[in-house]
């Protein structure tokens, strides 16, 4: 099985980061795998807003329930759904830069910004700009290691053929 295949089946969230910037070269190649993923009829109705500042991170982690990531996170990238776009298109961007990261040795972890609306207005959006979902990079603490409970549920329980 290649590498590449590997490294999909083992992507896992990492929630303890070192305490350094990421570099520029890795950001950008983080962006860039955002920028590139397919989305419904091309239309890339999305944005990324970068956030680096240590105190601008501890006020967007005050826009969800579950976000110690963002605190300790070097970067967490939030992902705007504009006008006309759609979570399914999100999902996929925020999957490319997990892999795009994990492929450079940054870990990640998704995060719900449960009050979006607050989220908004933090990030300085518009109305018709949704910023729910985020994901926090940072390059693995040494002692990093994804949850315990993370296991999946049996290939019977999820897959069906044919017929739902
Ligand atoms: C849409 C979505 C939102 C998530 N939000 C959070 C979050 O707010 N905080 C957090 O610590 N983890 C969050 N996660 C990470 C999940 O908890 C994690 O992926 C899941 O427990 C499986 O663990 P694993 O990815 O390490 O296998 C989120 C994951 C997804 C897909």
């Amino acid at each position: 099985m290649s590498d590449f295949y590997e490294q999909i089946l083992s992507l896992r969230a990492i929630r303890d980061y070192e305490k350094r910037p990421l570099s520029s070269e890795d950001l950008d190649a983080i962006l860039e795998a955002a920028r590139w993923t397919g989305s419904s009829k091309n239309r890339q109705d999305w944005s990324f807003v970068v956030v680096t500042d240590h105190d601008r991170l501890q006020g967007l982690a005050e826009c969800g329930d579950f976000t110690q990531p963002v605190r300790d996170s070097a970067v967490t990238i939030v992902l705007v759904r504009e006008p006309g776009g759609n979570d399914f298109d999100l999902g996929r961007a925020a999957q490319n830069m997990m892999l795009a990261a994990r492929a450079i040795g940054v870990a990640s972890c998704p995060i719900t910004l449960h009050r979006s609306a607050e989220a908004r207005q933090f990030l300085g959006l518009a109305s018709d700009q949704e910023a729910r979902y985020a994901v926090a990079f940072g390059y693995p603490s040494a002692d990093a290691a994804p949850r315990k409970f993370g296991g999946r549920k049996d290939r019977a329980r999820v897959v069906r053929y044919d017929r739902g």
